[in-house]
């Protein structure tokens, strides 16, 4: 499928790679198109926004609970692009807004849709493109800026966004390009997982597993807290803004889906050795290094060299919340 863009220089509708109005060659570095300059955080000016961008030199996906081969998440985006894919048809054309590591872009894409894969961390999209492995022409990973999306008016059936509308502090403007690029009659579909009940022995661990998890996160917070960093986070509603330009979302289950995650504890602390906490990404690197030097010698302390091995559960369905866009 082609699809058109807007060229960064001129904002003419064009083709990939190459604008045909002005002659601009869209930079293409590490399998990633760049719509915009190279930074992940703007905390400047109006428009403010919170871009991955240390989740670490190291990361690797398997601890991020969606790597393809050590499913240990990928359940529940998957099944919600395999019911959009068969609600709506393969022929479509999806925009992932803060598509992140690919954890929906990717079985989008598997399932045949033309799926761009938008984010404003060229870190964050360099992880996607290594998930991907070069295997889907149809998946386009686009350095873009939910503020600013560079794509023609009316021309997306479907807009996906999870979990990115609480990290930019004005989502009226967000929200109002979401529904500039759809076509009327588009979707804008954010994924959930509804939780599923558990035996009472998982319930139990569970229990004993948050009480480690929160006491780990406290001594962690309190030690930043200590050395005053400053911390990000935009309170915003923008459920009510959703509202104002979508229908209120019917809820979509993905038929006979069920799955248990078992999610390790390093997966929740990878998040506090990287910064990888929205709000955590103005602190320092230093700082982050060395509180969780701090926090790692004190769980171990605490709990035993085995503590990243705890592990908790959750039992869930998948979910799509689907709202049409009002025009
Ligand atoms: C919590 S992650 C969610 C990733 C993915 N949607 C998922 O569910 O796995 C949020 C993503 O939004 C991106 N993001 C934040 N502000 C953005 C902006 N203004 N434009 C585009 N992406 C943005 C971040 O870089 C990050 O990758
Ligand atoms: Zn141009």
């Amino acid at each position: 499928m082609e699809h058109y863009y807007l060229c960064p220089k001129c904002r003419s509708k064009t083709l990939l790679p190459k604008c045909n109005i002005c002659g601009y060659e869209i930079p293409y570095i590490n399998s990633i198109y760049r719509f915009c300059n190279d930074v992940s955080i703007n905390l400047e000016g109006d428009k403010q926004y919170v871009g991955y961008d240390n989740i670490g030199d190291d990361f690797d996906p398997a601890v991020a609970c969606c790597d393809e081969k050590n499913d240990e998440r990928s359940g529940v985006y998957a099944a919600c692009a395999d019911v959009i894919a068969k609600k709506y048809g393969t022929e479509i054309s999806v925009l992932d807004l803060g598509a992140g590591l690919g954890a929906a872009s990717i079985p989008l894409a598997k399932n045949g849709i033309y799926t761009i894969a938008a984010d404003i961390s060229a870190v964050m999209l360099s992880t996607a493109a290594k998930r991907a492995n070069g295997r889907y022409d149809n998946l386009i990973l686009a350095e873009m800026n939910a503020y600013d999306i560079m794509l023609p008016d009316e021309s997306i059936d479907v807009v996906v966004e999870i979990d990115m509308l609480h990290l930019v502090n004005e989502p009226e403007p967000v929200v109002k390009e979401i529904s500039r690029v759809l076509k009327p009659g588009g979707k804008l579909i954010r994924f959930a997982s509804l939780p599923l009940a558990l035996s009472k022995e998982e319930t139990e661990q569970n229990e004993y597993f948050n009480k480690v998890l929160s006491d780990i996160r406290d001594h962690y917070f309190h030690y930043l807290e200590s050395h005053h960093y400053p911390i990000v986070a935009f309170h915003v509603d923008y459920q009510t803004v959703l509202l104002q330009y979508f229908k209120s979302p019917y809820n979509q289950l993905a038929q006979g889906f069920e799955e248990k995650i078992n999610e390790k504890m390093r997966i929740k602390t990878h998040r506090m050795k990287t910064g990888a906490y929205s709000f955590l990404q103005r602190t320092p690197k230093e700082l982050i290094d060395a509180a969780w030097k701090d926090t790692d010698g004190y769980a171990r302390e605490k709990y035993g060299d085995d503590y990243a091995e705890i592990q908790d559960f959750s039992r869930c369905g998948a979910v799509l919340d689907v709202y049409t866009v009002k025009k």
